[in-house]
């Protein structure tokens, strides 16, 4: 299983009155003698946390974390953690999370144990109980991941691992809004790290068949139902643009369809993630430096799986697919040419031109699929799909090419929560030219100029009318470092943007 094995758990007693390894008080700045909890831990640290504000050890500064000796307590250890400023006109649910996964490094790094902890200022700050604890659970499992799989050698594995922590406050925050928000920050937190782990994976252990596997393991565990579509019926449907990009593998292609309903609309809404399980390039081989990163070329499929994964823990009142058209592209002897032409499901031919733009075309097949058998009504694919994606926008905003501006501004109010931001991006008819075909209907490259807009433009070619927004993810599929809630490796993103845009759409 995903990620870290600790539990958030709440109550509705006073921090003093529980008991664990460790007490964790979360403290704004200036905030150190303040009511009636630090006042009693003044007392049963015998005067010591008003010496250490004295002192200038303990401000409450964000990402402050100080020890307290302290006697008598149902806890080994005492530690305030500074929160910083927490002014509720500036204070974001990103910042609480990235506060919180933080926190929960050093904590393990402490060796802090079962830990009991207060979350006030958060939940002062973001106003809401439930935001509040939602925050901290998101933070506390995403900031504890890590992929260390096959790290056989002690040294290379964290010293420790944390118990589970009950958030508590015994103060005014009710207990039934703490326990809501940390239940949903928990199912939340798990399937982005699902979804990391889906993608850290090596591609010689997360193939199609596994992926495959993973996501019947998902459905099974919800109420979601799973077809995984063979290369016969792959060959039945007539899904030539996809089958072209499985022709140099040795590894069957899986094409997967996850469908949860419980009320909602007719037509689904459709998340579309592109699963190559690893991109050689096909015939238009790659040059060999930094290919291993190809591995995350199926965090598409591994959103669109984790998060359908979640709406159904969350048993939302919605009607979702998800679908994840899986392959590796490789070379081999059977491996499409340029030049070659397909056909996709929908009967448009496409000729190509290079092998290596291969995500669109299974992206081609998956979104006629969602329409044409699902009978789709908002599609929204997640894909790895250009390394220009990274050129034009770097590694802090998601291009999304969007065809409704109402569409457009929902996502985006949606990322400003979530921080995985996005940026809109043009899809103008203009460009239509660039991937025009001598001999098809389309060509799957446009040439160098706007090489994510063309991408774009090819698979709005299979969405016709309906409401449609593409991520190119290939700029943020990796962090480079730890920091906040982002850890090193497949980032998971944008696992949370797919849930809370499908939850805000959901009845309630
Ligand atoms: N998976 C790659 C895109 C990619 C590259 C994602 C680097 C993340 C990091 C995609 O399949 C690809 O190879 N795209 C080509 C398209 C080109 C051949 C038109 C690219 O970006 O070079
Ligand atoms: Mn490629
Ligand atoms: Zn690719």
């Amino acid at each position: 299983m995903p990620g870290p094995n600790t539990q958030i758990l709440t109550s509705n007693k006073s921090p003093l009155t529980l008991s664990g390894d460790t007490l964790v008080v979360t403290i704004k700045k200036g905030d150190a003698l303040k009511g009636d909890l630090l006042s009693k831990l003044n007392t049963l640290s015998k005067g010591g946390l008003a010496v250490l504000k004295s002192n200038g050890s303990l401000t409450g500064a964000l990402g402050e974390l100080v020890w307290l000796p302290v006697q008598n307590s149902h806890y080994k250890r005492v530690a305030i953690a500074g929160a910083g400023e927490c002014k509720p006109s500036n204070y974001t649910e990103i910042k609480a999370r990235d506060f919180f996964g933080n926190l929960s490094r050093k904590l393990r790094a402490a060796n802090a144990g079962e830990v009991v902890m207060t979350i006030d200022p958060i939940v002062s700050a973001l106003k809401s109980a439930s935001l509040g604890s939602q925050a901290a659970a998101e933070g506390l499992i995403l900031g504890q991941y890590r992929f260390d799989t096959h790290h056989t050698k002690k040294a290379d594995k964290p010293k420790f691992t944390l118990g589970n922590i009950t958030i508590a406050t015994g103060t005014k925050a009710p207990a039934s809004q703490l326990a809501k928000g940390a239940t949903r920050g928990s199912i939340i937190g798990e399937a982005i790290n699902t979804s990391r782990d889906l993608a850290n994976t090596p591609a010689n252990l997360m193939t199609p068949t596994i992926v495959a596997e993973r996501a019947r393991e998902i459905a099974d565990q919800a109420d979601i139902k799973i077809e995984i579509l063979e290369r016969s019926d792959a060959e039945r449907l007539g899904m030539g643009s996809y089958l072209s990009v499985t022709n140099g593998s040795h590894q069957p292609p899986k094409f997967i369809v996850m469908t949860y309903k419980n009320g909602g609309p007719r037509k689904p809404i459709a998340l579309v993630g592109k699963g190559i399980t690893f991109d050689t390039g096909g015939t238009s081989l790659k040059p060999p430096g930094g290919m291993e990163s190809m591995k995350y070329d199926m965090s598409g499929a591994a959103t669109v799986i984790s998060a359908i994964g979640a709406i159904a823990r969350l048993k939302l009142k919605t009607h979702v697919v998800a679908i994840a058209p899986c392959t590796e592209n490789m070379p081999g002897g059977g491996a499409t040419k340029p030049g070659d032409v397909v056909y996709a499901m929908d009967g448009q031919s496409i000729e190509v031109i290079n092998t290596d733009a291969e995500g669109r075309l299974v992206l081609a097949d998956g979104i006629a699929y969602a329409k044409k058998v699902k009978n789709a009504g908002v599609i929204l694919d997640v894909a790895t799909l250009t390394g220009a994606m990274s050129v034009s926008l770097g590694d802090y905003r998601i291009g999304v090419f969007c065809n409704q501006d109402n569409l457009f501004r929902q996502l985006d109010s949606v990322a400003q929560s979530t921080g995985e931001l996005i940026w809109r991006m043009p899809i103008d008819d203009y460009y239509n030219k660039q991937i025009k075909s001598e001999v098809a209907d389309l060509a799957n490259t446009g040439g160098r100029l706007a090489g994510s807009i063309t991408a774009a433009k090819f698979i709005e070619a299979f969405v016709g009318d309906n409401p449609w927004a593409h991520f190119d993810i290939a700029g943020l599929m990796s962090a480079k470092s730890d920091s906040g809630i982002h850890i090193k490796g497949s980032s998971g993103v944008p696992t949370k943007s797919l849930i809370e845009y499908v939850a805000a759409k959901s009845a309630s």
